[in-house]
C-alpha cells in the first residue's frame, strides 16, 4: 500500500506544533512512513513551515529525514480551488485528514473535500472536540459528515481515550478480581474526578471564550474518564462494544431539569484576570471552573454521588480519580473511615490505595498509610496520547475514538447546566488564581460530610532518585 498522506487543516496552530508533529515524528521514527501536508491560510514556503517545528524527540538525522516528508499547502478553508489543487498533487487515496481547526470550519472543510473528490473509500477523517455545541448541532454536523464519509471513515477524537492511564482503568477493574466485586454501591461511598490545570487559556482565548470548562473538559474528557471508571464490562475491547458500553453509561447519567436542584449541585467560576486575556470578551461570563454533583442511575451505582471538578489557573496540575469506599462499622473499629483508591491519570502517573494499619505501640489504634504504584518504576509511557491515536487511525482502528451516540448522550447531560449558566451569568463566581476555585465548590462536598480529595503531592510526585 502507498505511504499514508496525512493532511492537517489548521497546520499553523498550537495543536499541530505541540502534539501532532511530535506524535508523527515518533510514529515516523518507529518505521511508519508518513507524508505530511500542512494546509492553512498563511503565506508560507515549505521551508518556513518546517522551520516552525522543533525537534523534541532527539535523533537529529531522523528529524532531518522526517522534515523532508513535510510539505505546505496554502489555502483558505472556503476556497474550493485550494482543495482541487491539493487533489491534483496527491498521488494516493491512502489519506488521513486531521481537522485541527476551529469547530466553526468543520462543515466547510468537509463539503470542500467532497467537492474535490478528496473522500475516496480508503480515506479517513479525524475531527477534534468539541463536536458540535449541543445535541442538535452535533447531530447536524454528523449528518453533514456522513454525507461525505462513511461511519467507518470518521474518527472523532477525545485525546484522553489515548492516555495509557485512562485505558488502564478498564484493565485494572476487569483484570483484578479483588476489585470488580466491590465496584458498586454496596461498597462505594462516592466517586470524585478532578482535572485541575495551573495554566490559563494559553493564547486560545478566542476558542475558549466560546467553550468554557463545561464544553471544553466535562462534556468530553471528564465524562470519558467517568465512563472508564463506571461503565459495565463491554462484551469485548472491539470498537463497537466499547462504544455501546460508554453510551449506556452516558445515557444512565441523571439529567437534572429542575432549577433548584441544578443550583444546589453545580458551581461555576472564572479566574481573576481572565477577562483581560487576548481574544476574550471583556464582559465574558465564560466559566474557567466547573464543579458538579451527579448520579448514575443504574443498579450498580444507585445512590452513589459522583463529583466532577475541573478548572484552569488552579493550585495544582493533576487529573485524578478517587473511589472512596464506605465507612466500616466493625465493632472493633467503629466509625472507621473508608479506604480510598486513587488513580493519578497525569502527571507522574500512578495508583494509590489508602489503608489503615496499626500504629506501633501498646494501643490498638490505626493510622492511614498509602500503597503507591508509580508507572515510572515499571514502565515508560509517553505523555503524548496523540501518538497512539494517530497510529490507530493509520491502522483503521476506531476503538479509542468516540461515537456519535456517546457525544449526543454527553451533550444531553451537560445541556441543563449550560442553560442554567446562560440564565444566571451572575453565578459564575470570580476566583483568585493558584487556589482551588470558588469557595462555594467546597460546600458541594462538605455539606455531605465529604471533602474534595487531592493526592498531590504523593510518592510519584517526588523525585526518588537517591
Ligand atoms: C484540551 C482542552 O482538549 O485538553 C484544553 O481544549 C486542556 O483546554 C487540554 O488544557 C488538557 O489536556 P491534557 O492532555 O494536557 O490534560
Amino acid at each position: 500500500m502507498d505511504n499514508i498522506n496525512i493532511i492537517i487543516f489548521g497546520a499553523t496552530g498550537d495543536l499541530t506544533k505541540k502534539k501532532l508533529i511530535p506524535a508523527l515524528f515518533e510514529i515516523f521514527t518507529n518505521d511508519e512512513p508518513v507524508e505530511i501536508i500542512g494546509f492553512a491560510r498563511r503565506e508560507l514556503s515549505d521551508d518556513e513551515f518546517k522551520n516552525s517545528f522543533s525537534n523534541t524527540g532527539g535523533n537529529n538525522e531522523k528529524w532531518q529525514e522526517f522534515l523532508s516528508s513535510i510539505h505546505y499547502h496554502k489555502g483558505s478553508f472556503e476556497d474550493l480551488s485550494a482543495f482541487q489543487s491539493l487533489r491534483g498533487q496527491l498521488q494516493t487515496d491512502n489519506l488521513l485528514f486531521y481537522l485541527a481547526v476551529d469547530p466553526g470550519s468543520y462543515e466547510t472543510i468537509v463539503k470542500n473535500l467532497q467537492q474535490s473528490n478528496l473522500n475516496p473509500p480508503q480515506s479517513r477523517i479525524i475531527i477534534e472536540k468539541p463536536f458540535g455545541e449541543d445535541k442538535q448541532s452535533a447531530i447536524d454536523l454528523y449528518q453533514t459528515i456522513t454525507e461525505v464519509f462513511s461511519e467507518e471513515q470518521i474518527y472523532i477524537i477525545d485525546h484522553y481515550l489515548g492516555k495509557e492511564t485512562v485505558q488502564n482503568i478498564l484493565a485494572f477493574r476487569f483484570a483484578n478480581g479483588l476489585f470488580e466485586h466491590i465496584w458498586n454501591s454496596e461498597a462505594v461511598d462516592s466517586i470524585q474526578i478532578t482535572s485541575s490545570e495551573t495554566i490559563g487559556t494559553e493564547g486560545r482565548g478566542g476558542y475558549y471564550d466560546k467553550a468554557g470548562a463545561m464544553k471544553d473538559m466535562i462534556q468530553s474528557h471528564i465524562l470519558q474518564i467517568l465512563a472508564a471508571t463506571c461503565m459495565e464490562p463491554p462484551s469485548s475491547f472491539e470498537p463497537r462494544d466499547l462504544h455501546i458500553a460508554r453510551k449506556k453509561l452516558f445515557n444512565a447519567l441523571r439529567i437534572v431539569r429542575d432549577e433548584d436542584t441544578i443550583r444546589d449541585t453545580v458551581v461555576f467560576g472564572q479566574y481573576e484576570g481572565y477577562k483581560t486575556e487576548e481574544k476574550v470578551d471583556p464582559h465574558s461570563h465564560t466559566e474557567t471552573f466547573a464543579a458538579l454533583k451527579t448520579y448514575i442511575d443504574t443498579d450498580r451505582w444507585s445512590g452513589v454521588p459522583i463529583y466532577l471538578r475541573t478548572g484552569k489557573k488552579l493550585a495544582v496540575h493533576a487529573t485524578e480519580v478517587f473511589i472512596t469506599f464506605k465507612k466500616m462499622n466493625h465493632h472493633l473499629f467503629p466509625h472507621q473511615e473508608g479506604n480510598i483508591l486513587a488513580f493519578r491519570i497525569q502527571p507522574n502517573e500512578g495508583i494509590s490505595l489508602k489503608l489503615f494499619v496499626k500504629n506501633p505501640g501498646k494501643e490498638m489504634e490505626v493510622q492511614d498509610v498509602s500503597m503507591d504504584f508509580c508507572y515510572r518504576d515499571s514502565f515508560t509511557i509517553s505523555d503524548n496520547s496523540y501518538i497512539r491515536l494517530l497510529q490507530d487511525a493509520i491502522k483503521n482502528d476506531r476503538s479509542l475514538f468516540t461515537s456519535i451516540d456517546e457525544i449526543v448522550a454527553s451533550w444531553e447531560f451537560v445541556a441543563p447546566y449550560l442553560a442554567f449558566k446562560e440564565n444566571h451569568p451572575e453565578l459564575v463566581i470570580p476566583y483568585p488564581p493558584d487556589q482551588w476555585g470558588p469557595e462555594g465548590s467546597n460546600a458541594l462536598v462538605v455539606n455531605e460530610d465529604r471533602t474534595w480529595l487531592s493526592l498531590y503531592p504523593y510518592k510519584c510526585d517526588i523525585n526518588l532518585t537517591i
